[in-house]
């Protein structure tokens, strides 16, 4: 019998590499955009199938710095199961290395997939801290906001090492999620500002301070439904995020090109330096002429989602 799981994308609001230093960031699910895995039996070894990557081997030969194996022993191991006889195909509509969390995304679905074919669902406590193990593997020190938003599904208002705090939206709100078409490495772009921060601990520290202080009043507008107060918040976290020395030409040009348009405020998405901008568009704003300035910058692709509802 064939089992699938799945797990959703996520785009991060507010706060992303301050949190890293344990400040707060605030983080939504994408469920439009998803990986999914299906578990089917066969015969002998296990076989991975990754569609996307166009990749298909045997479990067993996987390097050790696969991630999908990676995943797979994860949770072989923590249920305590040999190497099953099944055969697992991973696909995903998220684009990789874009910041709207492909690597937990799929990591959360394979390992979904595999506790519920070998019939042991899992707690999102422990697929939380599974998918988190597999995210160290892709970034090095990681935050935990990614395999949170992406394995609770829900907005998270998240401060590194602390339980995950749903958080209430007042009113929901229309995101443009724009691909620069730019991919950048998480790993290479948080280790930079790492050295930044060594060099420079009292002015980066300011900064983080400020994001800080941005991502608390965010969760405070988005609470009462504010949109027109939520665009300047967005703008000024990405002024911040500039000077981290994270952001890009394009997604600069990107997000000009969106407030020019109409967009109540624009910011860069995730680890920066290519990847999403997400763009706010306020209630009864025109989406098409946002979008048409997003392209005309250069954008590859562009997600319409709508924060806050059901
Ligand atoms: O993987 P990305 O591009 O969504 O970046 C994750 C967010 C960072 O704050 C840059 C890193 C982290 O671990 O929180």
């Amino acid at each position: 019998m064939s089992i699938t799981a799945s797990a959703p994308g996520k785009a991060i609001l507010f706060g992303e590499h301050s949190v890293v230093y344990g400040y707060p960031a605030l983080s939504v699910p994408v469920s439009s955009l998803r990986a999914r895995c299906t578990a089917d039996p066969c015969d002998g070894p296990m076989r991975l199938i990754a569609e996307n990557l166009g990749r298909r081997y045997l479990y067993r030969v996987a390097s050790p710095e696969d991630a999908l194996a990676y995943a797979v022993r994860g949770v072989l191991e923590e249920l305590n199961e040999p190497e099953p006889s099944l055969r697992l195909v991973v696909e995903s509509d998220l684009p990789i290395g874009g910041g709207l969390g492909s690597g937990a995304a799929v990591s959360a679905a394979v390992i979904r997939c595999v506790a519920a074919a070998l019939g042991h669902p899992m707690t999102v406590e422990r697929l939380n801290a599974l998918v988190y193990e597999v995210e160290k593997l892709h970034h090095g020190t990681p935050s935990g906001v990614d395999n949170t938003t992406v394995v609770y599904e829900q907005p998270v208002y998240f401060v590194k090492g602390r339980p995950p705090q749903p958080f209430p939206v007042g009113a929901p709100f229309d995101l443009l999620i724009a691909d620069t078409g730019e991919s950048a490495s998480t790993r290479k772009v948080v280790a930079d500002v790492r050295a930044l921060y060594d060099a420079k601990r009292e002015e980066i520290t300011a900064i983080f301070e400020s994001i800080g202080a941005v991502v608390e009043q965010a969760r405070d507008v988005i609470a009462v439904g504010d949109a027109g107060a939520l665009g300047p918040l967005m703008d000024e976290n990405h002024a911040l995020l500039c000077r981290l020395t994270v952001s890009s030409e394009k997604l600069d040009a990107m997000a000009r090109a969106a407030r020019r348009a109409g967009a109540l405020g624009a910011k860069l998405s995730g680890a920066g330096r290519g990847g999403n901008l997400i763009a706010l568009v306020g209630e009864g704003g025109d989406h098409e002429a946002i979008e048409a300035a997003l392209n005309g910058a250069g954008a590859v692709q562009i997600w319409r989602v709508r924060v806050g509802e059901g």
